[in-house]
């Protein structure tokens, strides 16, 4: 399958900084067409003149949504149609983690509607353009953290017990889940989807983590650029065309170590596999969002 990123439509959410910013950044570097979705207007602003200039790329565009909100992500969706009406490559990259529990106006707790509930959301309200466009691709960033625990839907939510690390690790095995059963609704038509832990990365997303980690553990990190690296190349590289369903991790978290691409995918957690998980999941995303309109798996309900 021919495969080149140059001109072709990317959205990049959480693009305001860490890593998202960076991949916006390699992107327009590729010469592709980048939309960077970020929430703060002067963030935003920031952020975009920090692609342009570091790019070169004039062919790069900010729009604002708070993706805690599901009238947000839906009238992203539409203001990004109106906009560009075409998509190759999306990258459901913002993320959070809580130190307590809250709820989005929606009343859905913040971490899973930030981390997981909008990439669902965006993902299915623009997935004609992907399907238009193909061969497309979408790109959900994840973490190894999703390994240390396990979906448990009553407390998908932390309803009944909330940990920051236990909620953080659920939304990220939420969105592996997802973007494989979403690989097997997409067989044959172009459109992969495929998941990424860019390895620990110094970035804000720390701040609401232990005092240990984001003191003494951050020292240590790379850089968000050098964690931009394996989601470029999910996103971006020809090598890996055609190649859906799969968990890309780089094992490399210190900043002195070398980052290699790698083009080869590894085995999530036993759960993020579970084919009824992933039936399950998807049921409740959509109740939880009114949102589904793919096609259903050969030989599932
Ligand atoms: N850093 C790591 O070590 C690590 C490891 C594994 C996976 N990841 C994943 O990598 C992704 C990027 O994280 P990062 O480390 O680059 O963190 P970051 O620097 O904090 O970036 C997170 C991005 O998400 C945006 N965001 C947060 N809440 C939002 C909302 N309600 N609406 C719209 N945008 C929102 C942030 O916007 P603001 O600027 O407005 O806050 C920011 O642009 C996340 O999905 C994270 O789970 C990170």
């Amino acid at each position: 399958m021919d495969w080149d990123i140059k001109g072709k439509y990317c959205l990049v959410t959480g693009a305001s900084s860490g890593i998202g910013r960076e991949i916006a950044l390699g992107l327009a570097k590729l010469g592709a067409r980048v939309t960077m979705v970020c929430r703060d207007p002067s963030r935003g602003k920031a952020a975009l003149e920090y692609v342009m200039d570091g790019s070169g790329n004039r062919a790069v565009d900010l729009m604002l949504a708070d993706l805690s909100s599901q009238g947000r992500v839906k009238e992203l969706a539409t203001a990004y149609r109106i906009k560009h009406n075409s998509l190759h490559v999306l990258v459901n990259n913002a993320g959070i983690i809580m130190a307590k529990r809250e709820l989005s106006v929606d009343g859905i707790e913040m971490t899973l509607a930030v981390n997981y509930i909008a990439g669902f959301m965006l993902t299915n309200l623009l997935l004609d353009l992907l399907k238009r466009a193909a061969p497309a691709r979408v790109v959900n960033l994840t973490s190894s953290l999703h390994k240390a625990v396990r979906l448990d839907f009553d407390n998908l939510q932390g309803e009944k017990k909330y940990g920051r690390d236990l909620i953080y690790g659920q939304s990220k095995l939420a969105d592996i889940i997802f973007t494989n059963e979403l690989a097997r609704r997409l067989e044959g038509t172009g459109v992969t989807a495929n998941s990424v832990c860019p390895g620990a990365v110094s970035s804000n997303i720390w701040t609401h983590a232990s005092k240990f980690v984001d003191t003494f553990f951050r020292i240590l990190m790379k850089g968000p650029a050098q964690g931009a690296v394996l989601p470029l190349y999910v996103a971006a590289s020809a090598d890996i065309a055609g190649v859906t369903g799969q968990y890309f991790e780089t094992g490399q978290h210190l900043k002195w170590t070398a980052v290699k691409t790698g083009g080869t995918a590894c085995r999530p957690s036993d759960q993020a596999c579970d084919l009824e998980t992933a039936k399950k999941l998807w049921q409740v995303s959509a109740s939880l969002t009114a949102t589904d309109g793919l096609p259903r798996p050969s030989g599932s309900q």
